[in-house]
Order: C-alpha cells, then structure tokens, then sequence
C-alpha cells in the first residue's frame, strides 16, 4: 500500500498536473484567470488576498528550505540541528498562521458572502479548497502538535529524503510510511492538490506579471505639438 500512496501517487499526481496543464492552455486559454471577485467585495480581500498570499511565498520558502536542503549542508554552514528546528518551528509556525489567517478571511468572505458571490464558486474550485484546507491544516497542526508543542519530529532524514528521492527516480516510500500520520495525510492532500492545480483558478500562479519587476518603467509624455 504505502509503495502506492507514496511511490507511484507522486508520479501520478506530477502527470496529472502537467497534462493538465497543457490541456487547460489548449482546450481554455481564455479561462485561465484567477476569476478575481474584487468587483463584488473589496475590502475583506483587501486584508485577506495579501496576507494568504504572503503566507504562501513564506510556506513556499520553509519548505525549499526544510525539504530540499540537507542536514549535512545546514551543519557544513555552522548552523546547529537545535538551531535549525528553533528557524524551522519559528518560521514554519509564522508562515502557516499568515497562510491560514488569509485562507480564513478569503473563505469567510466568500461563503458568507451575499448569493451572486456564491455563484462564482465553481465545483473544481471548491474541491481545490477543500484540498487547500486539508493541506494546509494538517501541515499546520502536525508542525504545532507534534513540533512546536509535542516532543518533536525531524522531518529531514525522512520525509525530506523521500521527497529529494522522487527527483532522482529513487522514490523510497517506506521513508514516508514510518512518519507520523498528520504529515501522511498532508502529504497525500497536497499531491491530490498538485494533480487538481490545473483544473482550478490556481492556474494564475503560472502567468504572475514577473516582467513588471525588471522592465523599463513607461513614460508618459504631452505629443509634440
Ligand atoms: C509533497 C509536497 C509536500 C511535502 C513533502 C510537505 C512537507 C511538510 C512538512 C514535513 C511540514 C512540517 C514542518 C514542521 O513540522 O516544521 C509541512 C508543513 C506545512 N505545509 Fe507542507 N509539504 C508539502 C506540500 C505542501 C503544500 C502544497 C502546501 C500548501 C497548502 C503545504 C502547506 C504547509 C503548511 C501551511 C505547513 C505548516 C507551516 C510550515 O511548517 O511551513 N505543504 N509540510
């Protein structure tokens, strides 16, 4: 079982979501858009969209961190294991509440938000919520449950390999069958979530303006007269 969930799903789920992908491109370039609402309510998504956005990059940037980076190269930089899990639970438990306190506000705001609000939820969003919500509550309850508050767990001679494994085609799924429940299903959540991605308005993420940042700036001036 565990060589299915955690050998050929991450395999799977990584198809899916590239096959997708260009599938959507192809079949429904006009609807790939984060299908915003800011028309219909502005101020909630004002505080919420930046702060679940911020809490994103910052998620993105632990998890380069904790999972792609080896214990050996953190101890060859100076950095104590103590002192790596005190920058770890310290930043993983700041990123995760900016994250959920965005996630929260936007959820509100939509589904307490008035009928024609709810009618832009379409069913592949709300699954991807769904999805969103399972990932991302059970990263944050296992790094407070089991890191923060419980008596710790190092992610990194396990899950971290597993997941370094999966680039090198060494998948080593027993890796992920021995860590804690809470971290197999977030695992498990976000691959489901890797799969759905392309088929849901977080197809956005991909066309981010990024030329903005290093483009000349424009010039507006009166036509000669
Ligand atoms: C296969 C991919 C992923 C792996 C292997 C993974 C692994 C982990 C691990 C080991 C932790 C616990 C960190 C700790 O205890 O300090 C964690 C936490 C967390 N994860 Fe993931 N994760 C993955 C994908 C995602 C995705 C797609 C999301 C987006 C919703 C996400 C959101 C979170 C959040 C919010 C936390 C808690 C805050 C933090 O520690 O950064 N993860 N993840």
């Amino acid at each position: 079982m565990s060589t299915i969930l955690f050998g050929v799903w991450p395999y799977l789920a990584g198809a899916v979501c590239l096959v997708g992908h260009v599938w959507r491109w192809r079949f429904d370039q006009f609807g790939w858009t984060s299908r915003t609402s800011q028309l219909m309510e502005k101020r909630w998504l004002a505080i919420g969209s930046p702060l679940f956005h911020l809490g994103a990059l910052m998620v993105i940037g632990g998890h380069a961190l904790g999972l792609l980076v080896p214990a050996s190269a953190t101890r060859a930089v100076g950095l104590s294991d103590h002192a790596y899990h005190l920058v770890a639970v310290g930043g993983g438990v700041a990123a995760g509440a900016v994250f959920a306190a965005g996630a929260v506000i936007l959820t509100i705001r939509r589904f307490l938000s008035r009928a024609r609000f709810r009618l832009s939820n379409r069913p592949a969003d709300l699954v991807m919520y769904a999805l969103l919500g399972i990932t991302a509550g059970f990263g944050l309850g296992g790094t407070l449950v089991l890191n923060a508050f419980g008596q710790g767990y190092d992610y990194r001679p396990t899950i971290a390999v597993w997941f370094r494994g999966l680039f090198v085609l060494d998948p080593r799924p027993e890796l992920m069958a021995a860590a804690p429940w809470p971290y197999q299903v977030h695992v498990l959540a976000a691959l489901a979530l890797i799969a759905w991605w392309p088929f849901t308005r977080l197809v956005h993420v991909w066309s981010v303006p990024l030329g903005y940042l290093i483009r000349p700036p424009i010039v507006y001036r009166r036509p000669p007269s």
